[in-house]
């Protein structure tokens, strides 16, 4: 069976979602998604979304805020897109249903985030991508949008130069079935699944970039991995920025506030590359308790304030760590959350591939840079969703229909791949790959790396990438058939980790969230670039590109 629509968008979170809308205005758009839209990672975002509607705040302050944060990696042009565009696509929320959280006056409420000069992050309580995520899926209910949840995209389909399409299997059924469209929009979320310590949900594997690299499109800056500081010990949950932007402070085994030490006027609200190192040098020198975490204390904000605005954080601590935090600190670890890296497009979403868009989490718009800031993912997705929305109407107004021949072509042969898969009966376990790429990250590719470190991991993941060519997967039945889901997200993820590894090899410098022990100064002369990797057959090849400057001046980066 062929599908056929005007325009087809893989993933369907909030970026996913947003894109659809617009595009829903003139063409038919359908949405294809792993897992039912509303489960999507964007559901899990706590702490808010930036927009610069306070008073004395500016979208130039905001954007001065994200570049300097980014360590003058992002292209300023596209953050200018971003921030002034932000007080749009919230409103825009608000609107539709979002239940912010209010100041007295009846006010849009925001908290300081890190690395802000202003209190600019718009909230609901903790639960700000669930709020969102909810109303933006009820448009597209409303607009009607035709969503095709629970399919697993296997392959994208070029004619030449252009994208017509793509492969997918049928979760329910098993079956391998084509999608022709005339574009198609990469809408896949991150990748922080390659880490086994990770804030990420389970599908967060990077299909995405990974389908779009193995068509000969670049991924940027992939090395720019973001270690969010404060994780919960010993499973990883998000433990939202927003607690240090109520005023919750970091404390080491011997109760003192050490981000004095790593950033003496922002102290906890640093932005996270920041005080992940604080966090993860203070336990490296043994200041750790246990030798293991520190404690984020919000005891002194008192029961009241803990209810209101960090009602889900609390439920979290009593139910996996143990505490409750109106009465007891909260034991935290950095631990990988957000993937400043991905596919190599523009401010409009296009990709070096004709009809090929990104959006979200798995673009690489390079609107973050070395960095993002907290409350700039969700923001990333609103008006990156619209924009990119609207760059496709004018694509779609002009292009021929696609050639349905090439995607009937590829569905026969990935039917046979997929087949053959199946049917091995002895091979390497996907389990085992998965847990060594996972611990490999983990140890080797983090908030600090080196040389040694970086050559040991590289050295792995091409190994683990040749055992992945015998894998037996055990398991033959082909509805809801999960193990099978599972090695096709392991294949995508082995790529993406080499292509993070190799990226973090050769940038021989300091930057953001990519610190090298051996070359702890960042180099502007060198590396005030992008890193590009595409495959050359199995091969990863690494280029770079300038960034666009243009706002304001490259400086050293304190707090
Ligand atoms: O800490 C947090 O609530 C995460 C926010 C973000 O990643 O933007």
């Amino acid at each position: 069976m062929l599908y056929k629509h005007d325009v087809l968008i893989i993933g369907a979170g909030l970026a996913g979602l947003r894109t659809a809308l617009e595009i829903a205005l003139e063409f038919d758009v359908a949405i294809l998604t792993k897992v039912h839209p509303l489960r999507s990672h964007s559901v899990a975002a706590q702490g808010g979304i930036n927009a610069a509607i306070g008073e004395n705040d500016s979208w130039e302050q905001h954007a001065f805020d994200t570049i300097k944060g980014s360590d003058y990696l992002a292209d300023q042009d596209v953050v200018e897109m971003l921030t002034k565009n932000a007080h749009a696509a919230v409103y825009e929320n608000e609107r539709w249903g979002t239940a912010f959280s209010r100041t007295e006056d009846g006010k849009i409420a925001q908290r300081p985030f890190g690395g802000a000069a202003f209190p600019r992050t718009c909230y609901a309580a903790d639960r700000t991508g669930h709020n969102l995520l909810h109303t933006t899926f009820e448009q597209t209910l409303r607009m009607g949008i035709k969503i095709y949840d629970e399919w697993f995209v296997t392959s994208l389909v070029c004619d030449n130069d252009r994208v017509v399409g793509f492969t997918a299997l049928d979760i329910r059924t098993g079956q391998i079935e084509g999608f022709a469209a005339k574009a198609v929009v990469l809408a896949t979320g991150g990748f922080g699944r390659v880490y086994s310590k990770s804030t990420n949900a389970l599908i967060n594997t990077g299909d995405g970039c990974s389908l779009a690299l193995r068509i000969g499109v670049p991924l940027k800056d992939m090395e720019f991995v973001q270690f969010h500081p404060t994780t919960l010990y010993g499973s990883s949950i998000l433990i939202t920025e927003g607690a240090r932007g109520e005023g919750g402070f970091l404390l080491n085994k011997n109760g003192e506030r050490f981000m004095n030490k790593y950033a003496p006027e922002k102290m906890e609200l640093a932005p996270r590359d920041i005080v992940a190192r604080g966090i993860q040098t203070e336990i490296l020198e043994g200041r750790g308790i246990e030798d293991a975490y520190v404690h984020l204390d919000l005891t002194h904000l008192g029961k009241e304030k803990i209810m209101e605005r960090l009602p889900g954080i609390r439920e979290i601590a009593i139910h996996f760590a143990g505490v409750d935090p109106i009465d007891e600190p909260i034991p935290i670890v950095p631990g990988q959350h957000y993937s400043m890296g991905g596919v190599h497009c523009d401010g409009y979403g296009r990709t070096s591939v004709k009809g090929l868009y990104a959006v979200g989490e798995c673009a690489c718009m390079s609107v973050h840079g070395a960095n993002r800031l907290g409350g700039n993912s969700l923001l990333e997705t609103l008006v990156f969703g619209a924009i990119v929305g609207k760059e496709i109407l004018n694509y779609v107004k002009v292009v021929s229909s696609p050639s349905e021949k090439h995607v009937e072509e590829e569905v026969f042969k990935v039917r046979t791949r997929i087949q053959e898969m199946i049917f091995q009966e002895v091979g390497e376990s996907p389990a085992n790959i998965r847990r060594e790429l996972g611990e490999t990250m983990d140890r080797s590719v983090g908030v600090f790396r080196n040389a040694r470190e970086l050559e040991i991991a590289l050295h792995k993941i091409r190994e683990l990438r040749e055992r992945f060519k015998n894998v037996a997967i055990g398991d033959t039945d082909s509805k809801f058939d999960y193990a099978l889901i599972r090695t096709l997200e392991l294949e995508n993820m082995l790529y993406l980790a080499e292509a993070i590894t190799l990226g973090a090899l050769e940038r021989k410098e300091s930057r953001g969230a990519h610190w090298r022990t051996d070359y702890p100064v960042r180099d502007d002369k060198n590396f005030l670039k992008h890193t590009l990797i595409s495959l050359d057959g199995e091969r990863m090849r690494i280029s770079y590109l300038d960034v666009t400057l243009g706002l304001f001046e490259v400086k050293e980066r304190t707090y």
